[in-house]
Parts: structure tokens; C-alpha cells; sequence
């Protein structure tokens, strides 16, 4: 155990340390940069893996002192922080932020923030190199873009660098996502867009590429001759809360499935690649995402469920109708519950469904990935008291477990053949004492080392909505014909359970 903690402690001191560069903020002022990006800076800073010249710069819409904003930063640190806030390092953090006002409607104010950046970078020596963090609302991805193209900040000479991160959602369907690949790819090269998911950022969903082509054991059986199907199951306990405008414009289809759970599945389905390297990487992803089945709108609503939460309890908390919350419509028919079957057309997937479900206000909050294999003949125990095998899975827990376990049928001790199932398992906790972290820190350290192995490339943003296109436009035809309720606190509405049964197979059981 030691070894493996002296190992963990190796791979930080080894990592490389970033170049000089300015961190620029939009959207500074938002819960994102205070619960999330902030935090993972200061996870970054404590283990001495930010830049020695840095300087963090937040844009804002509207005017505040460098003093205002950071206190406002450290409040959000202290809050959100992953762990216990050293307040040398906080305070050295903080010390390097400013704040700048611009705004993509005046874009005269882009015009300001050039020439102030240009000022910080000379007292702060940080370079010249500039990486823009666009943590706003979507439909300020692009005309933020287009203004720090126009006044030359995505411009990359004299050896410097210039990167866009990308928050999700990345667009809202086929159409628009084409449409922002469009409008970025004028203005930069895919090289320096780092289209965020912050499911990459999870040890145990990077773990899933380890798992499966640095061990001997498993490629072997990785396929459609020794699986029978995949469950991709993320799902929450919280309702939609403050974020109903958002959301009821959403749905969990969107907010859930082209981004998080395709990351999951084309890791899970993807053929090996030739190195551990960002293109190649990059490219089966999205050769696999491409390869999902496009299925039309009859097919698409007989191969998905969609449901809404009523009102219920979760242990002591009550959660309230979702057409109650604030800023829903009385009327919407936006589900709150995903679950969809669909196949990969390719050699090693034919025939293999994979069934993927998400929803909010559930009994129980589990992200995973079960892999379950194809029962062993029954044959030999026929004359034995044995009734049934259990189900074998190989279950990759994201959430709360991270780790890994394996179900099989062991043998009962004692005088006669009795055969029970029982669990394998490896949970990270007992290995590597990681202090936790928000998944932010691994995506904003790649990008500012250059590296976008954990970042989407467009034709994988593509692919993913491509494959979910069929099932928005059936549910937005069938309006709320098929919409099935289900109490919150509940796994679910009970439609999803037939997805399954149907194909005589069903769900793990949560908890
Ligand atoms: C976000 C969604 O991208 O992911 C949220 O917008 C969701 O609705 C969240 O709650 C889930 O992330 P995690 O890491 O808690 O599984």
C-alpha cells in the first residue's frame, strides 16, 4: 500500500509543469468558475502544478474592482473547495487576478481586454501564451470567439500559444452543434479548441482505457461472441432545482447523453488504439460514436423510454412536482428521465445492445457501466440442486464506488453442491489515498500542457448527437403521448423496466 501511495505521489512530482500563460475567465462571476474551475486551480496550485508565471484573468459583464472579485473567489474557494484551503496558497493564487470588463455586444471592450492582457502578461511574465476558459452560457460560446479572433488573440506567433475551452452543452442538437464546430473552426484550429466533458476528468472513467488494454485478461472477451449486453446507468438524486430554465429547455436527453454517457460508452466500445495519444484516441472514439445504429423515429420510440418526476421524498428531503419548479412550464413535456437501447453496427458489437439510462431525482445517486457477460451452459447442474447461475458482470462503478467489480458464482461450502453469486471488488479508496478533487483539475492542467487526449473533437461531438437526433425529433412529434411519471425517490418509471424485460434481460437494481 506505501508503494502504491509513493507511486501516486510520483506521478505529480513527475508530471511536466505547464508553460507560462494567462488563464482567462469568462463568465467570472458565475457558479461554474466559483464552484469548479476556481477550486481545481487552487487543487493545482497546492500540488505545485500550475505555472511558476501565471496570472488569472476575469472578464466580467459588468464593472468590478480586482479587489471585489477576488474576495468574491475566495468566498466560492472556501465553500467549494475538495479540500482543506491552506490560506498561503489561496491568497497567493488570488494575488494574480484581475478583473476585466468586455462584453461580445460592445465589442469595442474586446479591443480593452487585449491591451490589458497585454499589460498583465508583461508584469506577470506570463508569456504570451493565453488559454480562454468560456465558462458562460452557451449562446455566448460563439460571439466571444468571434471577438477574440477579431481583435488577434487566437492568433498563435512567435512560438506562443492561444486555446479555447469550450463548456457543454455543445450545441443543442445536430444542426447547432454543426453550426458552433462552423463558426469556432473559422476562427481557430481544432488543435487549439478543448471542447470540455467533465465525465474525462474521472480517475475511474479514464481508468476504463487502463482497465480494458493494459490487462491481458479482458480484450479477449471484449465482444459480441462473449457479451451479452452493456448497461450505462448515471443516475442522480437531486431534482432539477434553481436550474429550471435551463433544464426544462434541456431535458435529460440532452443534458445527459451526447456528452456523458457517449463518453462512457465510447470508451467502453472502442477498438484499441495504436498509441495512448490524443489522435489516435480521438479517433476511435469517434469512429465508434459513428457507428451507432441511426435508428428512425418509429424505431427511435420504440427503443427509448422517457419519464418526469411527481413529487416524493429522498430519505428526509422532499422533492417537489418538476412541473412545480421554478421557471418550468405547468405544461412541459420535458422528461427528466432518459433510457434508450441502441446498437453498434461494427465486427465486434453486432448484436450486442447497449441500454443507457439517466434521471434526476431517483432513489439512489450511481454512475456505472455493467458489462454483462453471456450466461455459462446450465448443462452440468442439471441433476444438482442448483436452480440458476447469477448473472456475470464486470460492474466499472464511477459513482459513489469508484472502482471495479466482478460478479460469479462461487460454490456454498458444505456437503452438497450449492452454487451462490458473489462480488469481487476493487474500490480506489483502499488503494490509493487520493485527495479529492473536483475532475477539473486533470482537464485544465492537460489543456494548459497542450495535451487534448480528455477533450472532444468535432466529428465526436458530431457523431454523438447524430446518433440521439432520431430520438428528440420522435419525442418532440409524440409531444406528451408516451411521457411516463414517476415518483421521485422511485428507480424510475416502470417503462423502463419493459425496455428491458422485453428482450428477456433487466436492469441492475439500484443500491
Ligand atoms: C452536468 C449536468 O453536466 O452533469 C447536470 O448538466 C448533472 O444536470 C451533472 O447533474 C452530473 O455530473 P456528475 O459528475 O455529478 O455525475
Amino acid at each position: 500500500m506505501i508503494e502504491t501511495e509513493k507511486r501516486r505521489a510520483s506521478t505529480i512530482q513527475d508530471a511536466k509543469k505547464p508553460d507560462a500563460c494567462a488563464f482567462v475567465i469568462f463568465g467570472v462571476t458565475g457558479d461554474l468558475a466559483h464552484r469548479l474551475v476556481i477550486p481545481a486551480l487552487y487543487n493545482l496550485a497546492a500540488t505545485n502544478l500550475l505555472p511558476e508565471h501565471f496570472c488569472i484573468v476575469g472578464v466580467a459583464r459588468e464593472a468590478m474592482s480586482d479587489d471585489e472579485l477576488r474576495d468574491s473567489l475566495m468566498k466560492g474557494l472556501r465553500k467549494f473547495a475538495t479540500r482543506q484551503v491552506d490560506e498561503s496558497i489561496a491568497e497567493q493564487l488570488l494575488a494574480c487576478v484581475s478583473c476585466v470588463e468586455a462584453d461580445p455586444k460592445e465589442p469595442a471592450s474586446f479591443d480593452g481586454l487585449k491591451t490589458k492582457l497585454e499589460a498583465l502578461e508583461c508584469s506577470t511574465e506570463s508569456g504570451g501564451n493565453r488559454l480562454f476558459y468560456l465558462a458562460t452560457p452557451p449562446s455566448a460560446f460563439a460571439p466571444i470567439a468571434n471577438q477574440l479572433g477579431r481583435v488577434g488573440l487566437l492568433k498563435e506567433d512567435n512560438g506562443s500559444w492561444s486555446r479555447l475551452i469550450v463548456e457543454k452543452p455543445f450545441g443543442t442538437d445536430l444542426k447547432s452543434a454543426k453550426a458552433l464546430n462552423n463558426d469556432l473552426l473559422k476562427i481557430a484550429n481544432e488543435q487549439q479548441i478543448y471542447r470540455i466533458d467533465h465525465y474525462l476528468g474521472k480517475e475511474t472513467v479514464q481508468n476504463i482505457l487502463v482497465l480494458r488494454f493494459a490487462n491481458g485478461m479482458f480484450e479477449p472477451i471484449w465482444n459480441r461472441n462473449h457479451i451479452d449486453h452493456v448497461q450505462i446507468t448515471v443516475d442522480e438524486k437531486l431534482g432539477v432545482g434553481h436550474r429550471g430554465s435551463f433544464y426544462d429547455a434541456t431535458g435529460a436527453l440532452r443534458d445527459m447523453v451526447p456528452n456523458h454517457l457517449f463518453q462512457l460508452l465510447s470508451l467502453v466500445a472502442m477498438e484499441p488504439p495504436a498509441k495512448f495519444e490524443a489522435n489516435a484516441v480521438r479517433s476511435e472514439k469517434a469512429e465508434v460514436l459513428a457507428a451507432i445504429q441511426t435508428q428512425t423515429q418509429d424505431e427511435a420510440l420504440h427503443n427509448s423510454v422517457r419519464g418526469q418526476y411527481t413529487g416524493g421524498t429522498i430519505g428526509d428531503v422532499t422533492i417537489e412536482d418538476y412541473l412545480k419548479t421554478e421557471n418550468v412550464k405547468p405544461d412541459s413535456t420535458t422528461e427528466t428521465y432518459a433510457a434508450l437501447k441502441l446498437t453498434i453496427d461494427n465486427w465486434r458489437w453486432a448484436g450486442v445492445p447497449f441500454y443507457l439510462r439517466t434521471g434526476k431525482a431517483l432513489g439512489i445517486k450511481r454512475t456505472e457501466v455493467a458489462i454483462k457477460f453471456k450466461r455459462a451452459p446450465f448443462a452440468m447442474f442439471r441433476d444438482t440442486p442448483v436452480e440458476e447461475l447469477v448473472e456475470n458482470y464486470l460492474v466499472i462503478g464511477v459513482e459513489p464506488t469508484e472502482g471495479i467489480a466482478l460478479h460469479f458464482n462461487t460454490k456454498v461450502p458444505g456437503p452438497s453442491i450449492a452454487i451462490d453469486g458473489v462480488e469481487m471488488t476493487f474500490r480506489y479508496k483502499d488503494y490509493f489515498k487520493a485527495e479529492p478533487a473536483t475532475g477539473y483539475e486533470t482537464l485544465i492542467y492537460d489543456c494548459m500542457i497542450g495535451d487534448n487526449i480528455l477533450f472532444q473533437r468535432a466529428d465526436s461531438v458530431e457523431a454523438g448527437w447524430k446518433a440521439v437526433q432520431p430520438f428528440l425529433d420522435a419525442w418532440k412529434a409524440a409531444g406528451d403521448s408516451g411521457l411516463a411519471p414517476y415518483k421521485a425517490g422511485s428507480e424510475g418509471p416502470k417503462a423502463a423496466d419493459d425496455l428491458l424485460k422485453r428482450d428477456g434481460r433487466r436492469w441492475r437494481v439500484l443500491g
